[in-house]
């Protein structure tokens, strides 16, 4: 277990904390797979399904932005762009370099590290604009 959920990572949007503490969990599925031993194609199964809630997540986390004129909300976008292909290259690697536990590991801090850090600066805004 290496993410506690704390209030200090609310946006004051139920629906958006809840994707955020799914998406902790996949990372923390992750870890333990890391400890366990992760075949290829569980890495690939587990690639898919993190990639596929968080485009989605993004895309909705986007329009509650939009739609409150968050000060944010193209900054959001731009960051979320650059997640996605940051995550494609990882996906890229893992297919051509096949699973090392090293690759895994630095996909789970950099992911991990990543979010918490754009959480707490850019989608946290979203307390102060919604209505
Ligand atoms: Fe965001």
């Amino acid at each position: 277990m290496g993410f506690q959920w704390d209030d200090k990572y609310s946006t004051g949007n139920d629906i958006i904390d809840q994707q955020h503490k799914q998406i902790f969990a996949y990372l923390d599925e992750l870890e333990d797979h890391i400890e366990n031993g992760a075949s290829q194609e569980w890495v690939e199964t587990f690639m898919s399904a993190i990639g596929l809630f968080t485009r989605s997540h993004f895309c909705f986390e986007e329009m509650c932005m939009r739609k409150a004129k968050c000060d944010v909300a193209s900054q959001n976008k731009v960051q979320h762009t650059k997640l996605l292909a940051a995550f494609s290259a990882a996906q890229q690697r893992f297919k051509n370099e096949g699973v090392t536990d090293e690759l895994l590991s630095h996909l789970q801090k950099f992911l991990t590290s990543w979010l918490v850090n754009h959480i707490m600066k850019i989608d946290v805004h979203l307390n102060d604009c919604q209505e």
